[in-house]
This record gives C-alpha cells, sequence and structure tokens, in this order.
C-alpha cells in the first residue's frame, strides 16, 4: 500500500492533467445534440481503465447514453466492489453565471473549476487513479473489482437501471462504492449511510380550447393559471406539512437517537440562512433544518409556465399552463406509490372548470445502509487513515436512484464515500472541486480497497 501511495503522490499533476482532459468532454446527457460527447467521455473512461491494466474494458450499449464497464478479479476469496460513478455533467446553464468557462477548467486557489468536477468527475477518477496507482506498483488489487460508470445519471430517467436489472450476474457484488456525495466541512469528512428518494411529476391544467381576451370572457370562466396557482398552493400548508393524503403512511419516523446525532452535526441555522441570503430558513413545523432535509419528505415546484411573461401587460386568459414538481422521499416510501397519492390529490383539488393531467416522469427510491455494516466500518478506518480524522456518519437529501437498483438487483449495500463539499456547487455556475478532496480521494480509495478486503463476506 505504501508504494501505491508513494506513487499516487507521485503523479499528482499528471493524474489532475488526465482529469482536466475529461472535463473539457461536454457530456450533457440532458442535451440530445451533445449524445456524441457523452460518448466520447465514456469512451475516455474505457480507454483509461484499459491503459491502466483493468481488464474487460468496454463502453456498455444501454439503450440510452452508453456506460463503462471493466474489471480485476483475480483475488479469490475476498470481496468483490463495484465501483460506480456517472461520467455525465448536468447543463452550464446560466452560461453568462460563470466566472470561468464551464467546460475549459481552471486550477486557482486550490480549487479546480468547471462543470463536472464535483459531480461526478473529479470524484470517481479518484477511484480510477487509485486503481492505477496500485496496478502499477503491485501488478494486484487487495479485493475484486468491477467498475461501473453510467452516462444518464442527471437526468434521472434512462435505460441504466433496466441494464442494472438485465445483468445482474456481470455486475454481481458483495458491496458498491460510490463517490457522488459530499463532506459537511472541509474539517469534517463525512461518510453518507442513507440518501433520499424522489418522485418526479409534471402537472398540466387545461381550461377554454383557446385564449380568451380577460376583459370578454373574464368572470365567466375558470382561469387555468388562476387554477393552477390553487393547486401549488394545495399540495402544502402554512405550516410547510405537505397535504398528500397517505403520503406520510410509509414513512419511517426519526428515532430520538438520529435526532440527537443530527443534532450533533448540524451547522447553526442561522449561519446557513447567511450563507444563503435568506430572512430565515424554513420548512416543515415541528423539525429542524438538518431533520427535514435527511429524514423528512419535501416538496418543491422546479418550473411552472404558461400565459403572457412578455414586456409590458396583455389582457389574455391562456388556454393552459403547466408544472414541474417533486417530491423527495424516505425511507420506506416508494416512488411509484406516492405518484399515484400525487396524481389523486391533483384530481381532488384540481378547482371545478380546468382539468388537470398528472404525468409521472420518474423516480428514485430512498436507500439506507445500516450503520453498523462492515463495509461502512472498513471505510471509515480507510477515511481515518487518509484524513486523520474519524468520518462524521451522515445522511444526504439528494438522491442518486441506481444506488437503490443496485441494493433491489445486486443485494449490495451503496457504500457513499465522496469527497465534494457542500460548498461544491454542484449543478450550478462556478462549480469547483477542492483539489486536495482529489488528491486526497485517491489516497483515500488505496486504502478503502485494502480494507474492504478485510470484510469476511461469507461468500
Ligand atoms: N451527486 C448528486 C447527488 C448528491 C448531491 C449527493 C449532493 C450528495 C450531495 C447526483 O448527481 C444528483 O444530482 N442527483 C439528482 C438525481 C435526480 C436527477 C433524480 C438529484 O438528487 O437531484
Ligand atoms: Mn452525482
Ligand atoms: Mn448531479
Amino acid at each position: 500500500m505504501d508504494k501505491a501511495l508513494a506513487y499516487a503522490a507521485q503523479h499528482r499533476d499528471r493524474f489532475l492533467a488526465d482529469l482536466i482532459e475529461l472535463l473539457k468532454i461536454q457530456s450533457v446527457s440532458a442535451d440530445p445534440d451533445r449524445a456524441d460527447e457523452v460518448r466520447r467521455a465514456a469512451q475516455w473512461t474505457a480507454d483509461f481503465l484499459a491503459r491502466i491494466g483493468m481488464e474487460h474494458a468496454a463502453v456498455i450499449e444501454t439503450g440510452g447514453h452508453p456506460a463503462v464497464y471493466a474489471d480485476w478479479l483475480h483475488a479469490p476469496g475476498k470481496p468483490t466492489i463495484l465501483i460506480y460513478g456517472h461520467h455525465d455533467v448536468q447543463p452550464e446553464d446560466p452560461v453568462e453565471k460563470w466566472t470561468t468557462p464551464p467546460f475549459d477548467p481552471v486550477v486557482s486557489d486550490g480549487y479546480i473549476r468547471g462543470r463536472g468536477t464535483s459531480d461526478d468527475k473529479g470524484q470517481f477518477m479518484t477511484h480510477l487513479c487509485a486503481l492505477e496507482a496500485l496496478l502499477a506498483t503491485h501488478g494486484t488489487l487487495p479485493c475484486n473489482i468491477k467498475v461501473f460508470i453510467e452516462g444518464e445519471e442527471e437526468g434521472g430517467k434512462g435505460m441504466t437501471h433496466d441494464f442494472v436489472r438485465g445483468h445482474a450476474d456481470l455486475l454481481a457484488c458483495d458491496a458498491v462504492a460510490v463517490s457522488d456525495t459530499s463532506w459537511m466541512s472541509p474539517t469534517r469528512p463525512s461518510i453518507v449511510y442513507a440518501l433520499r428518494g424522489i418522485c418526479y411529476l409534471e402537472v398540466k391544467v387545461r381550461g377554454p380550447n383557446r385564449d380568451l381576451h380577460s376583459g370578454m370572457y373574464g368572470g365567466m370562466v375558470q382561469n387555468p393559471l388562476n387554477a393552477l396557482g390553487k393547486l401549488i398552493a394545495s399540495f402544502q400548508d402554512a405550516e410547510g406539512r405537505i397535504q398528500v393524503e397517505g403520503l406520510f403512511d410509509d414513512v419511517l419516523a426519526l428515532t430520538p437517537a438520529e435526532r440527537a446525532e443530527f443534532a450533533s452535526v448540524q451547522e447553526p441555522e442561522d449561519a446557513v440562512a447567511a450563507d444563503l441570503g435568506v430572512p430565515s430558513l424554513w420548512g416543515e413545523t415541528g423539525f429542524t433544518a438538518v431533520e427535514r432535509n435527511w429524514g423528512r419528505p419535501s416538496f418543491d415546484v422546479h418550473g411552472l409556465w404558461g400565459g403572457f411573461t412578455g414586456a409590458g401587460s396583455k389582457t389574455v386568459i391562456a388556454s393552459e399552463g403547466g408544472f414541474k414538481i417533486s417530491f423527495r422521499l424516505v425511507p420506506n416510501q416508494d416512488p411509484a406509490k406516492v405518484a399515484k397519492l400525487v396524481d389523486a390529490h391533483v384530481q381532488k383539488h384540481c378547482p371545478p372548470g380546468v382539468v388537470a393531467e398528472t404525468t409521472y416522469l420518474h423516480g428514485g427510491t430512498p436507500v439506507m445502509v445500516p450503520a453498523d455494516s462492515a463495509f461502512i466500518q472498513a471505510a471509515a478506518q480507510a477515511f481515518e487513515g487518509a484524513f486523520g480524522v474519524r468520518p462524521a456518519l451522515v445522511r444526504e437529501g439528494a438522491s442518486i436512484p441506481i444506488t437503490a437498483v443496485f441494493q433491489e438487483a445486486l443485494h449490495a449495500p451503496a457504500i457513499l464515500v465522496g469527497y465534494g463539499l457542500n460548498s461544491d456547487d454542484i449543478h450550478s455556475p462556478d462549480e469547483k472541486f477542492k483539489v486536495a478532496h482529489f488528491f486526497g480521494g485517491i489516497d483515500c480509495n488505496v486504502r478503502l480497497y485494502e480494507a474492504f478486503a478485510q470484510v469476511r463476506t461469507g461468500a
């Protein structure tokens, strides 16, 4: 292991140069015009894996954007770890808000800046570089490793989940290692043991068969946009409680121990409010901000459209409007079931005189790994070795939907060993990744595979 760590230290500049090459590829999975770029990122990743001595490195067709697979399976009796990441990135818009170009990464002030630096290219590359360091110095790995890097995580809905379900033998493993989460702060390395799920929907509200003059018809018909406002307002009461009937039926209540543990790691709420520039934090009454974010379902409107928003004024009753919403889910909620409850809510609360139609766009099941899992304990040991402190065991409000598919199809826990920071501004302009976390992550992963190798799987 020492030789591999020394190799990693010696090759830092080259690792960073390789990452920059990958970051220049505009693999925006949401943009159909850049599908070739997503494929190019897959090919780049497969080539890297082949070059460092991983076997069966290949671009994998999923029916959607391609994934990448490689393996090294010559450690009989040792656990098999599936390393997962995603080579697709979020769109860069609004591009005018970037201070450095999104796809021409810049290294400054200890950060590498650009789209995908933290989510997730910089993070999954910590694994590929760690594998290189081990293979170059030892010619072997301490445990069996499979690598699976997908190309459509950021879209929510892709074909990759079906690929995983259909190729459980190819991907069979004892645990999945995922570096796609973040730390509470630079001094609080964190391992995530639970992710929220998601249920994403679109609602269309239709009224008259054409746009109408609001003087000639105002007062005679339900205005679809007035109705839309009422419908959106119906989802939540003034105290932030979600009003969808049955939505809380499967919600696993937070235990007093969990609430105490959350309180011990949470940042002061006024500091978070100040950082975000809001007068105060807000949400479901009776819960702290971190409890609401990690352990309670939440509801958000992502966009709404309809009618006249141009310069000046226009007296129109638009014939239709719509909105996109999502619910973040916690154990043991099921996204498909929630989608049905939401549809029933929309039908029940749709104001008279218009028609509402719900479309379930995609879902992800929440995941939770018992914190006493041997793989989490092993990961904690690797973190302590690499960063000098015992990591915090935390939950996360965001989602990585495929992790639930791994748990269901492969019966393997997702071990979330991320190296990002909450302040990395992922999905936003000026996304960045701390260079020390890139190098620290490589170092930590070398230790991680070694620690995983010691886990008894009984297989
Ligand atoms: N890496 C993120 C999830 C994440 C963000 C974990 C911050 C920890 C901290 C992932 O790429 C992501 O953006 N997930 C989406 C999933 C959605 C598209 C279904 C999310 O959570 O919105
Ligand atoms: Mn991600
Ligand atoms: Mn993301």
